[in-house]
């Protein structure tokens, strides 16, 4: 069977957090196999040609303007924005930390589902992101359970509400990005080093390793509803 080395000539690709992490590595994955790549966060930073747009997922006219800017037809919409949210335990929780881990992630990707949903070809890929902790309950991960959880949830909703576009999950574990900020690059790279010694493969994830995960649930036509666990093997932990 031939391979088309651009299996995404075409589509138009749309990453909702594709300007740094994971949602950057999608984008430039997606580029690569031959997509018109948008990428829509609140910086709009560019990155090797890859032009963004401003919008904050937490603002629905934003959003609206955002999408209005866009190609008509979208062909996937990728969703990685995320907020970065301190692990606490329920004595300790900070109600400010809740509330936003929920705005970002799950009313911010309702919102932007909303927003996306005129503009979504009727064979659309939609793929979420949720995390390792949607289905791995450790104490002191109130917040990120409960925030992955809920993405999980809406999207198997989705899978059939939106059908027959396609809706899917990608589930990333720990993975090298800003998001695990620490004040010196050493000190990030130490830190992820003693997580990674823990999973069955002994080290963390990079973005590349993730956005081959998302590029499967775009092109494969028989995958929906589906959660991708690329994690290293933590849940098994
Ligand atoms: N890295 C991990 O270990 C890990 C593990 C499990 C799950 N995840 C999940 O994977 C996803 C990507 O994580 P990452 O590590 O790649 O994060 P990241 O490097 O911090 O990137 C987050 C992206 O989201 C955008 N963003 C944040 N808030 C936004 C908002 N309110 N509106 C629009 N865009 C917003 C950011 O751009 P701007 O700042 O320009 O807005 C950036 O493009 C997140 O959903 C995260 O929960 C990550």
């Amino acid at each position: 069977m031939m391979h088309s080395a651009h299996p995404l000539q075409g589509k138009q690709v749309v990453v909702v957090g594709g300007s740094a992490g994971i949602g950057l590595a999608v984008a430039r994955a997606a580029r690569d196999g031959g997509a018109d790549v948008s990428i829509i966060s609140r910086s709009a930073r560019s990155h090797d040609g890859l032009s963004g747009i401003a919008a904050d997922v937490t603002d629905t006219s934003s959003l609206q303007l955002a999408f209005a800017q866009l190609p008509q037809r979208i062909d996937a919409l990728v969703l990685t924005s995320g907020a970065s949210i301190a692990s606490a335990r329920l004595n300790a929780m900070n109600m400010a930390d809740l509330h936003q881990a929920f705005d970002v992630k799950v009313f911010g990707y309702v919102a932007t589902l909303y927003a996306a949903l005129p503009y979504l070809d009727e064979t659309a890929s939609i793929t979420l992101t949720s995390g390792l902790l949607a289905r791995k309950f450790n104490a002191g991960g109130l917040v990120k359970s409960m925030v992955n959880a809920s993405v999980e949830a809406m999207a198997k909703v989705l899978a059939k509400e939106l059908a027959p576009r396609r809706v899917n999950v990608v589930s990333p574990g720990i993975t090298d990005t800003d998001a695990w900020g620490s004040a010196t690059a050493e000190g990030r790279q130490a830190m992820l080093q003693k997580m990674g010694d823990h999973l069955p493969v002994r080290r963390v994830g990079q973005p590349a390793e993730l956005a081959q995960a998302y590029l499967l649930a775009i092109s494969n036509g028989f995958m929906t509803g589906a959660v991708l666990d690329v994690d290293g093997g933590g849940l098994l932990v």
